[in-house]
């Protein structure tokens, strides 16, 4: 079902069109494993299915974690702005793009509830091993100091992490008949919103004209590159607390088996897995590639701090 608000914004409904009531299929997959991703070899048929879902959760868990915290940093990186002051239809255009991310947050937690229960954990044990991104984090405050002082690293990563989200279930499509409804329908419905409305972080990346000029914006992406890897490497290795809770479910021992395999590979190799062969964590370190943010990247003139790419 799709709502129409006002004369050009469409919202879809997250409550109703999408098969909570149906619950969760775990022998169904969630996100596929990448094709060039050549560790898959290593692992038993059940570690290939708990691999699925380890790259499903991580992915909700992060989705959710930073639309939360965006509209946290509501005041800094978007009111301060004088174009939301002063211009009406800029500042709707603002609300309803940061309701429609409070909505993802919201749609994306109900999942790792829905997920929570019946892997037999509470949503307290299960945040424990998956990314979180707290306001009061470093990180997060390095964000909004950087904001404060009139840079944009905090739409860099938005305009990464939408760009993520749309090949996110571009890569997941083709598999629909393997994936489990809720998951499958949940990020169809973010990949239409935030195809639709992604155009907004664009918008907040290039203005005003005139600050492109100023170092703090030409260095924002790689202020922003610099505090995503920092988070990312932190919020992977959470993932190691799933052993504490490998009795609960057979797909939490699997899981614990396939972090167990990663842990043993060289440090190179564990490189090559995380930052090269995993599709879906290669997109989150190298947006610098994507067409878009290429693109705005050379409008601005933004100094660019590529990740070094990991040789076989
Ligand atoms: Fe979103
Ligand atoms: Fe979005």
């Amino acid at each position: 079902m799709i709502h129409a608000q006002g004369n050009h914004s469409i919202t879809y409904d997250f409550d109703k069109d999408i098969p909570w009531n149906q619950g969760l299929t775990l022998s169904q997959t969630l996100l596929p494993i990448p094709a060039n991703c050549s560790f898959i070899n290593e692992l038993t048929k059940n570690e290939k299915h708990a691999a699925s879902w380890v790259l499903g959760l991580l992915a909700a868990s992060a989705i959710k974690e930073h639309e939360k915290v965006l509209n946290q940093m509501r005041t800094i990186c978007f009111e301060r702005e004088p174009k939301a002051k002063n211009n009406h239809a800029f500042a709707m255009e603002g609300k309803q793009f940061f309701l429609e991310e409070a909505v993802h947050s919201a749609a994306f937690s109900r999942f790792l509830d829905m997920t929570a229960k019946e892997l037999n954990l509470s949503r307290e044990e299960l945040s424990s091993f998956l990314p979180s991104f707290d306001k009061k984090s470093l990180v997060a405050r390095l964000y909004a100091f950087e904001g404060l002082l009139g840079g944009k690293a905090i739409w860099w990563t938005v305009a990464a992490t939408e760009e993520e989200s749309i090949r996110l279930f571009q890569q997941m499509a083709p598999h629909k008949n393997h994936t489990d409804s809720v998951f499958f329908s949940l990020n169809r419905l973010h990949f239409l919103e935030e195809s639709r409305h992604s155009s907004f972080s664009y918008e907040m990346l290039s203005m005003p004209e005139q600050s492109w000029r100023r170092p703090i914006t030409r260095l924002s992406f790689a202020v922003s590159r610099i505090l995503q890897t920092i988070w990312l490497i932190g919020e992977l290795k959470r993932f190691r607390k799933v052993s504490q809770f490998q009795d609960r479910h057979p797909i939490l021992k699997s899981m614990n088996q396939v972090v167990e395999k990663i842990d043993v590979l060289p440090f190179k190799s564990k490189l090559k897995l995380i930052f090269n062969e995993i599709s879906y964590i290669k997109m989150m370190t190298q947006p610098e590639k994507h067409p878009r943010l290429k693109k705005t990247l050379a409008k601005i003139g933004a100094f660019v701090l590529k990740t070094p790419g990991i040789k076989s």
